[in-house]
């Protein structure tokens, strides 16, 4: 989308070899505008295939969640990294570990806000090594529900993310897809 883009080459910064900061309007401040325009892209890229529910990770996946599901007139559902003493019910878990911050994490949702009837779109901010959406995926199909597909605001397609995906016959739709980082500038 010609709009993220555009955004990125004006106010990312390219961390090292593999990391776009975007702290200004993704994952520390939020512009508001542009993430209700990226839910409504993405609400529209998955309108037909029937969705009953958007899920996201916690945190930076919320709000182009938010926006998606509203657009999608449809809950959204946050899955759970930490998991609350006040969550007093049945869970769906699985184990999560993120190679880029190098912890794991049990990924967790309430067995209420789930059922096999389910068909669920997956949203997050990045996509890198899909180590996160991979674990979305089994936690949904744990619960017999089904995954219409994953949609992210940000790929790096130097990174297994899609391919881990695909290879499971999940369908993946990116924002803006990110083919390297070259003398600190990003490549679309
Ligand atoms: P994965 O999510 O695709 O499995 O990849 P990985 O384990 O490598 O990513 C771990 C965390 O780092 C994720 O955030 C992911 O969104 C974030 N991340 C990966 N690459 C980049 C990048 O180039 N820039 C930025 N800004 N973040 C990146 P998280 O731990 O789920 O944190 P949160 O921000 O959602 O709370």
């Amino acid at each position: 989308m010609k709009l993220l883009e555009e955004r990125i080459l004006q106010e990312g910064i390219v961390l090292g070899q593999d990391i776009l900061k975007v702290d200004g309007f993704i994952n520390h401040q939020i512009d508001i505008g542009l993430m209700e325009e990226l839910g409504k892209d993405m609400a529209e890229h998955f309108r037909a295939q029937g969705i009953t529910k958007v899920f996201t990770i916690e945190s930076s996946g919320i709000a182009p969640a938010l926006f998606t599901a509203k657009y999608l007139n449809v809950p959204m559902v946050i899955l759970k990294k930490q998991v609350s003493k006040n969550l007093r019910t049945e869970v769906w878990q699985t184990e999560v570990a993120s190679y880029t911050k190098d912890v794991s994490y049990e990924l967790t949702l309430a067995k209420n806000y789930i059922s096999d009837m389910d068909h669920i779109l997956i949203v997050d901010d990045f996509l890198a090594n899909g180590e996160a959406a991979t674990g979305a995926v089994r936690l949904i199909r744990k619960a017999h529900a089904t995954v219409a597909g994953v949609g992210v605001l940000i790929e790096k397609v130097f990174q297994p993310g899609r391919s881990k995906l695909e290879s499971q016959g999940i369908q993946v739709y990116a924002q803006a897809s990110i083919r390297a980082f070259e003398n600190g500038q990003v490549i679309f």
